[in-house]
């Protein structure tokens, strides 16, 4: 299939292009560079040995997201576009509803008048209310606590409701839990703008030594070591998802929603520790109070997925920090400019 993915040159997107290369597919990226650099191709070239299209532009701009659908006869679409910084959209909500929502809006708008009829879309495991059971299961209560969280929820919704007016379409939330690790080359990776605001790139960059030392945010949560737990889940494992959600998905009518997390979950310290097994040294940290918002645990069940789907995560914790820590050593400053 010819799939447009929107995003293209992001952390996701782009681990996710060079899988859809393996797999036979054509992915033709489309990105606006506001959070990605451009160098990312010549990895995915180098990896995958051809070069996909990659179209500079905005998904908020709907006659270009149409032409780019019709020229390149795209079959389905992966939508990882949007901002993604809690922080900052709790400080600029107007941007995120703009770009996360609007964008969506565009692109739907655009998919119809091309006739395109598959979307997966990148939701989150933040769509869950808070203070649930542990795991999570696609049915489990519903609520985002921040403008960013209510663009994944809002999202979700439009998808539901267009897919319910519309038989014809496909559509595909896909709520990732705490996507971490890079590629096992060591040439594509995260690479956050400024000072990371999630816990495996910041750790990275202390073992690196852009950073002194990491804050543990918090030892004083229900939990056995006292430290938040969350359900890491290698960046590739979720690019192998959207794959699988891409070949369920195209031409199955309805609206479809899957966790893709691996079931298990792992503390910040043993996630300190575990990247200090990668990287071979003792990681400073300090314990500091608990971040505003944050949950005591959040970890998936990722069984739904892997009946329908016919996928799941194997790559352990250990692999995420080796794979996370080549990247981040021979990479120390990220993609070239
Ligand atoms: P990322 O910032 O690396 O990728 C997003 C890409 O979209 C970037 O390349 C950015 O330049 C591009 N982009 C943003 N707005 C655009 C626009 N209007 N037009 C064109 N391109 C635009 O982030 P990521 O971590 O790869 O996340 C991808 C998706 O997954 C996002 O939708 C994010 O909300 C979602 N998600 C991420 C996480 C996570 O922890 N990384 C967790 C759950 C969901
Ligand atoms: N943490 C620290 N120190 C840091 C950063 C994080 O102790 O410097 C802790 C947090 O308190 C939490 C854990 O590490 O216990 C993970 O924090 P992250 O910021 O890496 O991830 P979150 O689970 O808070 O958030 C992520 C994404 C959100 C998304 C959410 C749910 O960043 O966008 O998962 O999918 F909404």
């Amino acid at each position: 299939m010819q799939i447009l993915v929107t995003g293209g040159a992001g952390y996701i997107a782009s681990h996710t292009a060079l899988a859809l290369l393996e797999r036979g597919h054509v992915p033709v990226l489309l990105d606006n560079f506001v959070n990605s650099k451009p160098a990312v191709l010549d990895r995915i070239a180098a990896l995958a040995g051809t070069r996909p299209v990659l179209l500079r532009g905005d998904v908020r701009d709907g006659a270009f997201v149409e032409q780019a659908l019709r020229e390149h006869r795209i079959d389905a679409v992966i939508h990882f576009a949007a901002l993604k910084a809690v922080g900052e959209s709790v400080a600029k909500p107007l941007d995120y509803y703009d770009n996360n929502i609007h964008g969506t809006l565009a692109l739907l708008g655009a998919m119809r008048r091309a006739g395109v009829k598959t979307l997966v879309f990148s939701s989150s495991a933040t769509v869950y209310s808070a203070d649930q059971p542990m795991p999570l299961r696609e049915d489990g209560a519903l609520g985002a606590v921040n403008p960013y969280g209510r663009t994944k929820l809002m999202v979700e919704n439009i998808l539901a409701d267009v897919a319910a007016a519309d038989p014809s379409v496909s559509f595909t939330s896909l709520r990732y839990f705490n996507p971490v690790g890079a590629h096992p080359s060591g040439t594509m990776g995260e690479d956050p703008r400024g000072i990371p605001n999630n816990l495996m790139p910041f750790v990275a960059q202390v073992a690196v030594g852009r950073l002194p030392r990491l804050r543990v945010f918090g030892n004083d949560y229900p939990t056995p070591d006292g430290t938040g737990m969350r359900d890491y889940i290698h960046v590739c494992d979720l690019a192998e998802g959207h794959v699988a959600a891409i070949d369920h998905g195209h031409g199955k009518a309805g609206s479809h929603v899957f966790n893709l997390g691996t079931g298990t979950g792992s503390s910040v310290l043993d996630v300190v520790k575990a990247f200090g097994q990668a990287c071979g040294k003792d990681l400073p940290y300090e314990v500091v109070p608990r971040r505003a918002g944050d949950v005591a645990a959040c970890w998936a069940d990722p069984a739904y997925a892997e009946k329908v789907l016919g996928w799941r995560a194997t790559r352990t914790m250990q692999t995420m920090c080796e794979d996370a820590w080549r990247w981040q050593s021979a990479n120390p400053n990220g993609y070239p400019d």
